[in-house]
């Protein structure tokens, strides 16, 4: 965020703590049930959400050089990020042209090209197919057409974007409508993979975001976890078109007081929480960067996949900088993992029991509403 972004938004987060209030929707929201638990909904959002993207899947340095690989096969389809000799970056079908193989498996670097495991059709870098045992009986099929499926990408502002349908090319910027000015602040592309953990849970993929997505909760659910160190019920709602940034106050914000506006950086006394719609949620946590990339899983109802990951603006290189990492992440799953998925779980099965239609967004969740009333948008828009 800039600094000048970060005055205003500090000064409005001071005056929600003197006054005792926090940013607030018109009106109340009902949210329908069967958001979480129709088939017929969550097939819809699988296509356009998962299916054509584009969706944010980390951020650059996950593959920092040439060679480096990822596998990635939480959108349903099976994909393989490279970084390239010349540094770009591409993403393709992890298919084998030849009788559909995957080439690679997990991540791995120093690659100079991908030979299938199967028969042995080598790919290179670039996805183009460089050679294949018993050329003579494939000669017919024309090599230079049987490279490996590409998917559109964009890596911009040290995250990686990509759509996993072939051809589904987007303008990323024209969907950040305007996050992208903080996203750049961040200096992201300087930022270090720390740590990444997969978790899987009995819930519809939009209660984990939902998890995110308000304060309200803090001091009730999380008395001996972030509810010491956040204020409840207090943030800022900002929306960016479909994506949105929610800002809580650490319980240290009043210190900003005591100094110049000039000096201020609110990122240290804040935890700014940013969905980039659909299903990635960002949270700038003081010192460090937490990711959730989150998605249907099983039969796209009611469960989902997800991973978190922990980025430093530092290589981690000193056992104390490793203790103090690992300490923020089992913080982060001692919060989530153990105390909202838990209860999520129980909201989930509750959804069937039938004993209401909607649930309710109070005027002090304007994040949940925009994340709920965007998907509906997004839906609608595409027709459903
Ligand atoms: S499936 Fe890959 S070489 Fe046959
Ligand atoms: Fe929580």
């Amino acid at each position: 965020m800039l600094h000048q972004d970060q005055v205003e938004q500090a000064r409005k987060l001071l005056a929600y703590l003197e006054t005792r209030t926090t940013a607030l929707a018109d009106g109340v929201y009902r949210n329908p049930v069967s958001d979480y638990t129709s088939p017929q909904q969550a097939a819809r959002e699988r296509d356009l959400f998962f299916r054509r993207g584009p969706l944010c899947i980390g951020l650059s340095c996950l593959l920092p050089k040439a060679g480096d690989f990822l596998t990635h096969d939480y959108a349903g389809v099976p994909i393989l990020l490279v970084r390239q000799p010349d540094g770009s970056l591409r993403a393709f079908l992890n298919v084998c042209r030849h009788r559909g193989a995957r080439l690679a498996e997990g991540r791995g670097a120093g690659a100079r090209d991908f030979s299938c495991p199967y028969h042995g059709w080598c790919y290179g870098l670039d996805g183009a197919l460089l050679a294949r045992p018993d050329e003579s009986s494939f000669a017919e099929i024309d090599k230079a057409a049987s490279g490996l499926r590409e998917l559109p990408l964009v890596e911009k502002y040290g995250l990686i974007w990509l759509s996993p349908t072939p051809g589904a090319g987007f303008d990323i910027d024209a969907l950040l409508a305007g996050l992208e000015r903080d996203l750049a602040a961040y200096r992201l592309e300087s930022y270090h993979h720390y740590e990444t953990r997969v978790l899987q849970r009995r819930i519809n993929w939009k209660v984990a975001v939902d998890t995110f997505l308000e304060l309200y909760h803090l001091n009730v659910l999380h008395p001996r976890t972030v509810g010491p160190i956040l204020y409840t019920n207090l943030a800022t709602f900002d929306a960016f078109g479909r994506n949105l940034r929610m800002i809580g106050a650490r319980r240290t914000i009043g210190e900003l007081r005591e100094t110049s506006e000039a000096a201020w950086n609110l990122i240290r006394h804040s935890a700014v929480v940013c969905v980039l719609f659909p299903n990635t949620v960002l949270i700038m946590q003081g010192d460090h960067l937490e990711t959730w990339h989150i998605f249907p899983a099983g039969n796209g109802v009611d469960e989902c996949q997800m991973y978190a990951s922990l980025y430093t603006p530092e290589p981690a290189l000193t056992d104390s900088a490793r203790r103090h990492w690992d300490r923020n992440m089992e913080l982060l799953m001692a919060t989530v993992e153990k105390e909202d998925f838990p209860l999520s779980e129980g909201m989930q099965r509750g959804f069937y029991s039938g004993a209401q239609q909607d649930v309710i967004f109070g005027r002090n969740e304007p994040s949940l509403q925009h994340f709920h009333k965007s998907v509906k948008a997004a839906l609608a828009a595409s027709g459903g």
